[in-house]
């Protein structure tokens, strides 16, 4: 170690004997977005030479898709003169990019559209800015500089990675699972304390010996803060991500490097770490906004009723050399034993809004 530059591990080794063992969601919070060390402040992870791929990484046709998605919505709200369009976490820039290409095409749309983006990793705003600047984008770092009109959220992979708290049941109730050390390594642990028995949901009160319950309060707290904005200007929130549609327990907070499973606790920093989201606890969130929360719909359903199908057939048709790539694309955003049934699709909306692809 150099005196001046203590690794993240080191780091949250200091802060542990400072002040203690820490929750989940803090060690998950330094580890992904700390200041010098954060995974989200190095090198990009995206791609083959990274550590995991997205949707939009796979196929020009995600964002196309999600691109008539939002010019439908765009159409239901009026065609209005000015409109934000907000991705939260855009990563490379890919999946604005290629929507853009496409709702672009409609009359009116570039002119009415203020992009922002909102994202953590300077090395991935670089590249966001090489590839959407023709749209003139704004990065902002709080919500509160959306801007006013109608706002449409887009937002794949990104609530994954908002730090979440985990609860073990045991004999004395719940007790939060801390992260301490061990033989002066990093170390799960138990909260000695309780938790306030009705601080947990009812449906929990039977839950078995060990069970783990995760909470994403800062997920909540994002989908919260836009759910006002949209109840109050008008639009809709689209949310692609691995999760599930009813709140259970159940261990999901994982970390992957260069396109495997790792340990949590090992290499903080250098670890991707995500967990799945609970949409149930989301979608509450939203409703109680005034949002109308549509039905669940798997990532395969969704681009389904969208015409993915379609669109593999006609790009396809104008190049007959890529559809066997077009055709292994298509499959494995939409086939149920690929990323089609894991991922899920959440949309919460003005009241009256029909987001299409939602329900049959
Ligand atoms: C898994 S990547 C997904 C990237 C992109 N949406 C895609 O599908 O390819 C997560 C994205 O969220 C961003 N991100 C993670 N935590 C964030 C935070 N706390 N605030 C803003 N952006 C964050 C990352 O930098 C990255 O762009």
């Amino acid at each position: 170690m150099s005196a001046d530059k203590p690794s993240l591990s080191e780091v949250i080794a200091m802060q542990i004997r400072e002040t203690g063992p820490m929750s989940v969601a803090t060690y998950m919070g330094l580890c992904l977005s700390h200041p010098r060390e954060g995974y989200y402040k190095g090198a990009d992870p995206l791609g083959a030479a990274g550590d995991f791929i997205t949707a939009p990484e796979i196929s020009q046709m995600f964002g196309e898709l999600i691109g008539f998605f939002c010019v439908n919505l765009w159409q239901q709200l009026g065609q209005p003169k000015s409109f934000t369009l907000l991705e939260l976490g855009p990563g490379r820039g890919t999946l604005m990019a290629d929507m853009l290409r496409v709702a672009c095409r409609a009359e009116g749309f570039r002119d009415a559209l203020q992009l922002r983006l909102f994202e953590t990793s300077p090395g991935l705003i670089a590249e966001q800015h090489r590839r959407l600047e023709p749209y003139e984008p704004q990065w902002i770092n709080s919500f509160d500089k959306v801007g006013s009109g109608p706002l449409l959220v887009v937002a794949n992979e990104f609530f994954d990675a908002m730090p979440i708290r985990q609860f073990v049941r045991t004999d004395q109730g719940w007790n939060e699972r801390l992260v301490g050390l061990s033989d002066d390594k990093l170390a799960f642990g138990l909260s000695p304390t309780p938790i306030p028995p009705t601080t947990m949901p009812a449906a929990l009160a039977d839950a078995p010996p060990n069970a783990v319950f995760e909470v994403g309060f800062a997920a909540g707290e994002v989908m919260s803060r836009l759910s006002r904005l949209v109840a109050a200007q008008g639009g809709a929130i689209l949310a692609i991500d691995y999760g599930y549609g009813r709140t259970q327990t159940g261990e999901t907070l994982q970390g992957v490097r260069r396109h495997a499973f790792a340990d949590v606790l090992d290499a903080p920093g250098e670890t991707d770490l995500s967990a799945h989201v609970d949409f149930e606890a989301l979608g509450n969130v939203a409703r109680n906004a005034g949002l109308a929360v549509q039905p669940l719909a798997t990532q395969g359903e969704f681009l389904s009723r969208l015409g993915i199908n379609e669109r593999t057939r006609a790009l396809s048709a104008a190049n007959p050399g890529s559809a066997k790539d077009l055709e292994a694309a298509r499959n494995r955003l939409v086939a149920p034993d690929q990323m089609g049934d894991l991922f899920k699709v959440f949309c919460a909306a003005s009241p009256g809004l029909q987001p299409p692809g939602l329900s049959a």
